[in-house]
């Protein structure tokens, strides 16, 4: 919204925004902007050659920090002002992992007392924010316009700054802007001078905007994305929009620009010459007068004709038909480049434009998404912007190196969660093939649906719409429009949603909060969080055949009985207007060591055309490496390795939520986890049913003759062994088996399962071991039965035959071949930064433990497989550690042999372990070993 009044004092009064005393600008909902460019698709205008008339604003600043904006220096704008004794900080970079202020994880909730739209409001005395009320940074610089830049407008860009900033250009007020996730531009031209100028910046971590920005995710402030200077002549082209079609003729690209002119510029005798170039030759080209789209005039004709009076806008300035264009899909990403010249009335190129382009449509037809008229099935992550050394701030090998991941993982979607991402990710996206559900930074969760049902917060809400939907129209990896999320669901997301279908016809809207049956005909996708299949879960504490459920359990909705609703018809114009497909935009919850049955959600996905696939919540865990920065602001850490990985709460962070922001398919710095080989593997297979080649190395084991040793007698040497055997039952919960708090692990804890000794009968024949257990009915659900071995920790040498090579659990075991594999103890145990159960290896018949002396111990089946872990750490030390960098090699080898395990489950946000999964309490189980 722009508010021209506000604008036009801002020019003349540079202290406006100020003047009334306890007004805020970033305390009010009204005030999105001053002085803000207009939204336009992301691209830089070049003279000559690509960046020529581009000056970076990264790189080192003068910078000063301050707790609250009362302590800020008020007029450090000036430029007579001395900040030679600030300190410098980088731009872009996030504060708090740079040494200035706390960095807070809340998963929702606001940092801040609740009080829209105000931030400043006394919070709890023992929360971050009483304290740190609202940081503050002051960033000052000079720069040298560079001497070409005479005639012409120079225009000032930010890609991201969190949440709220207010720019003066030597001394001058410019304007401000809020909205951490969206570029804002303003035009400097009537403030810069020849040589050198002087910038500053003043940016408040917390403002009315901060109540649409309560994702799940670290709070930082600061400048996290490129800041930039572009010039351009006086008549430039401000923005373009391009669309593919295709009808019986083949596929027509429509490209429809706008002209912005200056002085006394008319835009008379300038042409946009639009070429569509493959690689080097080119395909078809169009023009259009820049005169005629400015219409200047406003001659009725020409409105009539582009804005009639009723009925739709014409789209088409310019055209170039291609008939059999190669076309753009995740998998086969072909694209073109829109070469765009505006030429002066001579013909003189004056501005140059790229835009890369991919043909191809969506439609809906019969409940299924279809690309290019096939239908696909989304093998989605959900992924947030973190980095565990610069927080939010992307860098191009971070980026690259998460799309190849993604790529080598068969997945095939991405949604944005929950913000729009910096404007590369999208050019990676469209040219390394990857579907991008891209979602509005609008997320409400403490307010639950409050603010969507309160007229006064509209604009707010549609400003964040228009702004992503005019940056990101051209890409064609982006795939659908997504309102935000848990944001309830209210007039202002309906509003959100008529502009995006009136603003773009071509891809649908999606929106989780949109609920009902059926769904609002707002959203064009039926979306679901952390849906269960339609298998019987354990429901610990329920009597067999009651028809209650656990609470925790029945929470989650059932995705394919809502694929059988006859309902939720689509109403999009890219749809038949029959059923919607359905979507689960946030599954399979990764927290820790998780994942399980995966390939039952894909079996169903699988079974029904018009379940669409899932976004896994989510790719990356979102931990932050303890740096010299960070070590010397907090004096706990001084003995903490460097790069320990820390979590919720590690700063005196209040409120927080823990290890609750570690939910990654891949670690913090992109490890790889047995997760995301498990992915690899499902979504493989999901993608050869659609018809796709998915090709991943597959772990070879080594060869193995199966030598079935007989009865002997037992060495007398491992007599002290086997009379140390005890039995187990227990494990260090996982992230999963502690779900919300309310969980297995409690049940656990109540009834001490950790110390717990059950009883067991003991059989001995020569070195055959029969071990018979029998659960006592009183036990809650039991994560493991079975034996536990200590041994010196010299037994190092590992080599199982069983599922390898990483770990595996009954119901996450797909990627895991039976073979004969080769490791180490210290290998086998996946470090996630909350210490939890790992390194199990399931169908195991032959497990063998070797010292560097040659002694060994073997184990085999003698006609069941077990299960097993060979571990450097108890499961109760595991359990009594908050941190992964904490644990300590604790001088033996725990090896647990298990005829039973529990599966993984997916509670920790999400329905828990499948019935089939855990271990029947009523049955009676016996482990036959032979110890060799
Ligand atoms: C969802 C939310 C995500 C994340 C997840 C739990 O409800 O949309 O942002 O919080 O739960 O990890």
């Amino acid at each position: 919204m722009k508010y021209p009044l506000l604008s036009l004092l801002a020019l003349f009064l540079p202290f406006a925004s100020s003047s009334a005393e306890n007004h805020h600008d970033w305390e009010d909902n009204h005030v999105l902007q001053i002085n803000r460019e207009p939204a336009r698709a992301y691209f830089i205008p070049f003279g000559e050659s690509k960046g020529d008339r581009m000056l970076s604003l990264n790189g080192e600043w003068l910078f000063r920090w301050t707790k609250t904006p009362d302590e800020r220096i008020k007029d450090f704008y000036r430029t007579d002002f001395d900040a030679s004794s600030w300190k410098t900080l980088a731009v872009p970079a996030n504060w708090e992992v740079n040494g200035y202020g706390t960095p807070i994880y809340i998963s929702a909730g606001y940092p801040f007392k609740i009080d829209p739209p105000y931030v400043m409001k006394e919070p709890k005395k023992e929360w971050t924010t009483y304290v740190e009320r609202n940081p503050t940074g002051q960033y000052r610089r000079t720069f040298t316009l560079p001497a070409e830049w005479k005639e012409g407008q120079t225009f000032l860009r930010f890609e991201g700054v969190m949440s709220a900033f207010y720019v003066w250009i030597n001394g001058q007020q410019v304007g401000y802007s809020q909205g951490s996730m969206e570029p804002s531009e303003f035009n400097i031209t009537p403030y810069i001078k020849k040589g050198e100028n002087q910038i500053a910046i003043e940016v408040y971590k917390y403002s009315d905007g901060s109540y649409l920005e309560d994702q799940d995710f670290w709070r930082f402030g600061g400048i996290h994305r490129d800041v930039l200077l572009y010039h351009t002549p006086d008549v430039r082209l401000r923005d373009v929009a391009v669309r593919t079609t295709q009808d019986k003729d083949g596929w027509t690209l429509a490209i429809n620009p706008q002209f912005s002119v200056y002085k006394d510029e008319t835009g008379e005798g300038y042409q946009l010459v639009a070429t569509l170039m493959d690689g080097s030759s080119c395909v078809g080209c169009d023009s259009v007068a820049a005169s005629e789209v400015l219409d200047l005039q406003h001659k009725a004709a020409r409105m009539n004709e582009w804005y009639p009076q009723r009925g739709h806008r014409k789209f088409n300035r310019m055209e170039i038909k291609v008939s059999n264009p190669r076309l753009w899909s995740a998998e086969h990403p072909n694209l073109y480049t829109l070469k765009l010249e505006l030429k002066d009335p001579n013909g003189q190129t004056i501005e140059n434009t790229r835009q890369q382009v991919g043909f191809r449509d969506i439609h809906i037809k019969n409940g299924q998404l279809l690309i290019n008229g096939k239908a696909i099935k989304i093998r989605g992550v959900n992924r947030h912007e973190h980095d565990p050394y610069t927080a939010r701030v992307m860098s191009e090998e971070r980026m690259l190196q998460d799309l190849q991941l993604m790529k080598a993982a068969h997945i095939n979607a991405v949604r944005l969660a929950h913000y729009p991402n910096c404007p590369r990710w999208y050019e990676l996206c469209d040219s390394m093939g990857m579907y991008v559900m891209d979602e509005a930074d609008c997320e409400t969760h403490g307010l639950r649906g409050t603010l969507a049902s309160t007229s006064d917060w509209g604009d707010a809400f549609l400003d964040r719409a228009i702004r992503m939907a005019e940056r990101d129209k051209n890409h064609p990896s982006v795939i659908f429009w997504s309102l935000g999320n848990e944001s309830g669901y209210g007039p202002n997301q309906a509003a959100m949603s008529a502009w995006l279908h009136e603003f773009d016809p071509t891809r649908p809207v999606h929106y989780e909060g949109a609920q009902g049956n059926p769904d609002p005909s707002t959203v064009d996708v039926i979306s679901r969080f952390y849906p269960r299949v339609m298998e019987e879960y354990l429901n610990p504490g329920i009597p067999e055949g009651s028809d209650k459920e656990r609470a925790e359990n029945a929470r989650w909705e059932r995705l394919l009985e809502i694929a059988h609703r006859s309902g939720d018809r689509c109403t999009w114009v890219g749809s038949d207007g029959g059923p919607r497909p359905v979507l689960t935009s946030e599954y399979a919850h990764c927290m820790g060591n998780a994942l399980g049955n995966f390939k039952e959600y894909w079996d169903e996905i699988n079974s029904n055309p018009r379940m669409l696939g899932g976004f896994i919540w989510d790719w990356v865990d979102q931990g932050i490496a303890l740096s010299e920065k960070l070590k010397v602001k907090n004096e706990k850490f001084a003995t903490a390795p460097d790069n320990a990985v820390l979590y919720g709460g590690d700063f005196g962070d209040k409120p927080n939520l823990h290890a609750f922001c570690m939910n990654g398919v891949v670690m913090s710095d992109r490890t790889l986890t047995p997760k995301y080989y498990e992915v690899q593997t499902v979504y493989g297979e999901a993608a050869k049913l659609c018809g796709e080649v998915a090709e991943h190395p597959v772990p070879q084991p080594l060869p193995y003759k199966a030598k079935k040793s007989k009865k002997k007698p037992l060495p007398a040497s491992l007599l002290p062994l086997v009379s140390s055997i005890k039995p187990q039952v227990y494990r260090a919960p996982t992230d999963n088996d502690k779900s919300f708090g309310n969980w297995l692990a409690k049940d656990w804890k109540r009834c001490g399962l950790d110390t717990l000794t059950i009883p067991m009968t003991t059989e001995q024949d020569g070195n055959e071991f029969t071990f018979t257990f029998e659960i006592p009915d009183s036990l809650p659900e039991i994560p493991r039965l079975g034996i536990l071995i200590e041994l010196p920790r010299d037994y190092e040498q590992l080599s199982w035959y069983g599922r390898g090579p990483w770990d595996n659990y009954p119901d996450r075991q797909q990627s895991c071949p039976i073979g004969l594999w080769k490791s180490t103890v210290s290998q086998q145990y996946v470090h996630y930064p909350r210490p939890q159960d790992s390194g199990n290896h399931e169908d195991c018949t032959m497990v063998e433990l070797k010292t560097k002396k040659g002694k060994t111990l073997r184990i085999e089946a003698v006609d069941k497989a077990f299960s097993f872990s060979a571990l450097p750490y108890s499961a109760q030390y595991l359990a009594s550690k908050s941190h992964d960098y904490e644990l300590q090699d604790q001088g033996k080898t725990y090896l647990s042999i298990d005829c039973a395990v529990m599966g993984l489950g997916n509670s920790s946000c999400g329905p828990g372990v499948l019935k089939k999964y855990t271990i029947d309490k009523t049955k009676k189980y016996q482990l036959r070993i032979r110890i060799l």
